[in-house]
């Protein structure tokens, strides 16, 4: 199946239609205020597109993990308002998501205005998705949009549930992701280069064992590389590693393909995991006792910079160190550098990776910034996305 095939909005008539649209607006919330709009912004073509076209509209989210409870510092009220600044214009808001409230309001919504409804997961047939869940959802609106890859590996009531009763298409956000992200993967300009760190190998097993069938070059470095690393005979000493996975590490090593995957040279140990610890440069076989990595050495983070250099496509999902302390963040920092100075075609995905470009000021030189956390890996690692299968085809 090719994602492609999906209808989008531009392939229904929504004009004079309540239209249900579930979008991922669960943002990072500092004091009880919004921290970082991006989730936000990136829906607003969708809903100026319903709104523009006669449709009124409906909007549904979940925020954070309250497990079935109604908890009032996940409300999506502060969101609400925060959408209504942006749009310029008043949203109204249920205190709901289903029941009589949900119900009168959505029934009073006039085409051109917006309703934005209560927390999903307040309900736990949410993330169990109940049938009879989706379908009181379904019951508040003639047409169901769905918007929110950044839940769109989650088989839910919202994102996938509800699709079996109404009319189902993808919003502009989700078609917009799967072009950025399927360039990278499907069919992609060469050489295409892959950059995956992160603290675990565990958490990425799957889109390494993937990516590296697909790259011409697949550099491992943060944390994780640690396992490989010991797979290799290296001593990490007090390093952040994973036991259980160096087997698997190891069996990777010895395959064909693995002759595409790039290790730290040399790294940053430090003495404690610690802003201010004492730190020096050392060959990756030559950890001191008793110390650990943090962060890319000169001569990795120059290898690394390299492959980026040649690549005409590059995935970079996963910081190279402990980049939220200063000392420790030159390898992602580089990274975000190079991929921004390079010609490439880049997409970028996980929250970490993310927000080092966005801090570095790179945001703009990148071909595609996915919104997308553990959707973004579920796509890289070759799986079809719940959400995205659940609606209609072309
Ligand atoms: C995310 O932030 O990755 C999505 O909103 C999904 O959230 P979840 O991991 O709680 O399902």
């Amino acid at each position: 199946m090719s994602y492609f095939d999906k209808k989008t909005i531009c392939d229904i008539d929504v004009k004079g239609k309540k239209v249900i649209v579930r979008v991922d607006f669960n943002v990072p919330l500092k004091d009880g205020a919004i921290d970082d709009d991006t989730r936000i912004v990136a829906a607003l073509p969708t809903i100026k597109y319903l709104l523009d076209h006669g449709a009124a509209v409906i909007l549904m989210s979940h925020l954070g993990r309250p497990k079935g409870e109604r908890k009032p510092e996940f409300s999506l009220e502060p969101v609400a308002q925060h959408l209504s600044e942006l749009l310029d214009m008043e949203i109204a808001f249920s205190e709901d998501c289903v029941g009589p409230a949900a119900k009168e309001a959505a029934d009073k919504l006039q085409p051109g205005q917006v309703l934005m409804l209560e927390n999903l997961r307040f309900y736990k047939e949410e993330e169990k998705n109940d049938p009879a869940f989706a379908k009181e959802l379904a019951d508040l609106a003639d047409i169901y949009v769905n918007d929110a890859f950044g839940t769109a590996h989650r088989a839910h009531a919202s994102t996938a549930g509800i699709a079996a009763y109404l009319p189902a298409v993808s919003g502009f956000l989700i078609e917009k992701e799967l072009k950025g992200l399927g360039a990278a993967i499907n069919n992609p300009k060469r050489p295409l280069v892959a950059i995956i760190g992160g603290a675990k190998v565990s958490d990425k097993i799957p889109v390494i064992e993937n990516l590296v069938q697909k790259v011409d070059k697949l550099l491992i470095g943060g944390g994780m590389a640690n396992t490989f690393l010991t797979a290799k005979g290296c001593d990490m000493q007090a390093s952040l590693m994973e036991p259980d996975r160096i087997q698997w590490a190891a069996e990777l090593l010895k395959t064909e393909a693995a002759k595409k995957i790039l290790l730290p040279l040399d790294v940053v140990v430090a003495e404690k995991f610690a802003p201010d610890a004492a730190h020096q440069t050392v060959d990756v076989d030559k950890v001191p006792e008793g110390w650990m990595t943090m962060d890319a050495g000169p001569k990795t983070r120059a290898l690394f910079a390299d492959a980026v250099k040649d690549a005409a496509t590059v995935v970079w999902n996963g910081p190279l160190g402990v980049f939220e302390m200063e000392a420790f963040a030159h390898g992602t920092n580089e990274m975000a550098q190079a991929i921004a100075a390079s010609d490439a075609f880049s997409v970028i995905g996980g929250g970490d990776s993310v927000s080092a470009i966005k801090k570095a000021g790179l945001a703009d030189q990148v071909g595609h910034i996915s919104t997308g956390g553990g959707a973004s890996l579920e796509f890289l690692e070759g799986k079809i996305l719940p959400g995205i299968d659940a609606l209609n085809d072309k």
